[in-house]
This record gives C-alpha cells, structure tokens and sequence, in this order.
C-alpha cells in the first residue's frame, strides 16, 4: 500500500501524494505522466499587444510542447479513453520565456492545498489496488467543490483526438499591456479547422499519439491562444468555479500555435514546464494553488531526475 503523506499540505507532500495515488513508477512525472514531445511555431495576432506587452506572445516564436494524458487511479485514466488531458506549451527564449499548461477541463479538483491533499489521500488506494469508495463518497459529499473537475468531463467528454480539444490554463493570470493596464485573463486554447477533420471514429482505431502524429504530418495540429477577458467581481482566487456565462463572454485571440513536428521525449524531460516561467506582461495568479504549484513543478523534477 503507498505511503500516505500525513500533515498539513506543503508542495512536496502534494507532490507524494500524487505520485501514491497514482501508482507510479519512480521516473515518472507525478501529473500527466503519459504523453508526447512535440514542435512548432507560434504567431501572435493584431490582438495581442492590447492584451499583454509580454514578448513571448507578442513575438513570433518556436514553440516546444507536450500533450499529455493524467494516468492517475484517482481520475481513472486510459490514453485512448476521454480522461482529462493536458497540453504544456513553452514560448519565447531567454529571460522572455513563458510556459503555459493547460488541461481540458475549466477547473482545478480543489480550492486550496489542504484540500487537495485530502482529496488526494480520501482516493489513495488500498491493499486491493481500489480506493475505499464509502470514504471517497463521504470526502466528495463535504467537500462539493471538488467534483466540479469531474462532473463537467462526464458532461464534456474530450473529442476522440488531442488536436480536436480544448484546453483551459484555469487560474486568472494578471496581464499587463504596453500602457500599463492590468486586468486578470484566463487561457482558453482552441482547436483551429476542426470542420475539415476526419470523423472522431478514425482516432479510436489507431490510438491518441497516431492520430496526434498523422495529423502533425498532414499540418493539421493548430490551436487558437485565446484569452478570456475579466469582469469587475469576478472569482479569481477559486480555481474550482468558473467566472459567469464564461463561454459567452468575449475572447481576444493572442495568437496561433501550429504543431509542426515530433520531438524525442527527452527534449521535454531534460527541463519541466513550470507555470511560475512567465515573461514579464503576465503574472503570477493571486491564488493559493498557484502558489504551491511554482516548488511542485521543481520538486517533481528533482525526483524524476
Ligand atoms: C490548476 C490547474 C492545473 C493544471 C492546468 C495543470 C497542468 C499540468 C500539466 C499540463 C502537466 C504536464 C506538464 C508536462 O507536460 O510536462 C502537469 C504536471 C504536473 N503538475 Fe499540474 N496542473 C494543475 C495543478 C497542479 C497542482 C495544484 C499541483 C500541485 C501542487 C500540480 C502538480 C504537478 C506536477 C508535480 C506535475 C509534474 C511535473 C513534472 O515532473 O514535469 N499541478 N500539470
């Protein structure tokens, strides 16, 4: 049975506790441990410097990224099935760099580390491999907010492929423009051309990462970077809720990423993404979970060195 992590939530502890969950092997990364190093190009839109001075979107740029799957028990994910994904992209070079990581569901499982620490450790799995559904069942009934993540995936089943899906980066980032104006934005990035794709049916037959390759041959792997723009009162501290009529609220598209080649999975090994690298014209989210993410990230490296 994995060691439980015990005590209040630090990010090494959460970092453990992910790993347990999941059953890892000791190489692996404690999230989105399944997944794909790829290349590209990014070009920023007309849009983009009313939004953000920030050079890494601002500035045509290569681009290295990794779509991943989350193979963890707790979230009962398979490669080929419609678990949650993640899509980690790096922009810019240098001190102008910014890394963005996405997943395809709006929000986080949990509000604050003490809580994703117990959500983690009600679904830790016992002596049989399962967790103990009574106490999952429990956790979920006193803490609501942390079904949010799952209920809206069994309602919004990612699309077959990983070029057909949308990914969220969740938090509300500050970001400031060239005029110094400041105002929370959240990255929403869309799947570009998706009425000329092949039928969903297709995916399921050769699997995630030939899909994700063919389509990469043909240059059909391109995905809007969208913002979502803020409203005065809107929730940026919680990760687990959404701000209202989000979908219908306006969006400014920052730019373009096109997937254009496949890289050796050391290329995204060698370093991690780690949301905390961002160019100066996007900051840090003011919220707790974001705070614990910038020393996880390390952390994880470390251990899968
Ligand atoms: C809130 C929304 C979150 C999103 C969108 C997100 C997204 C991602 C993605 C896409 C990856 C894969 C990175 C890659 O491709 O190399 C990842 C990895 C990881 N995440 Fe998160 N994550 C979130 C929250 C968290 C939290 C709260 C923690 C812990 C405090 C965490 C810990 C980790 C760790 C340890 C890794 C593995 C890092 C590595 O070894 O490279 N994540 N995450």
């Amino acid at each position: 049975m994995p060691e439980l992590p015990s005590g209040a939530a630090t990010p090494m502890s959460l970092v453990d506790a992910l790993r347990a969950v999941a059953g890892l092997p000791p190489k692996a990364r404690a999230s989105f441990c399944w997944g794909r190093c790829v290349r590209g190009t990014y070009a920023p839109s007309d849009q983009a410097k009313e939004i953000t001075k920030s050079r890494s979107l601002t500035m045509p740029c290569r681009v290295l990224a990794r779509f991943s799957a989350d193979c963890g028990i707790a979230n009962a994910v398979g490669t080929d099935g419609c678990s949650l994904r993640g899509f980690s992209f790096r922009l810019g070079s240098g001190n102008q760099r910014s890394e963005i990581l996405t997943q395809s569901a709006p929000v986080h499982f949990a509000r604050t580390s003490d809580q994703m620490l117990a959500f983690l450790q009600a679904h830790m799995p016992g002596p049989d491999g399962k967790p103990d559904m009574a106490q999952v069942a429990a956790f979920s009934a006193a803490n609501p907010e942390t079904q949010r993540q799952a209920s809206y995936l069994a309602a919004n089943p990612p699309p077959a492929s990983l070029a057909c899906t949308t990914y969220w980066g969740v938090h509300a980032f500050p970001a400031t423009n060239a005029r110094g104006e400041t105002r929370f934005i959240k990255f929403k990035v869309m799947p570009v051309g998706q009425e000329r794709r092949p039928a969903e049916d297709a995916v399921k037959s050769t699997g995630l990462w030939r899909d994700l390759e063919a389509r990469i041959a043909a240059r059909d792997v391109r995905f809007s970077v969208m913002v979502l723009l803020d409203r005065p009162g809107d929730p940026v501290m919680d990760v687990t809720i959404r701000w209202p009529d989000e979908d219908g609220r306006e969006a400014v598209r920052l730019g373009t990423i096109v997937i254009t080649g496949t890289e050796p999975s050391e290329a995204c090994d060698a370093a991690v993404f780690n949301p905390a690298n961002l160019a100066e014209g996007i900051g840090h989210p003011p919220d707790e979970i974001f705070a614990a993410r910038r020393a996880a990230y390390v952390i994880s490296r470390t251990r899968r060195r």
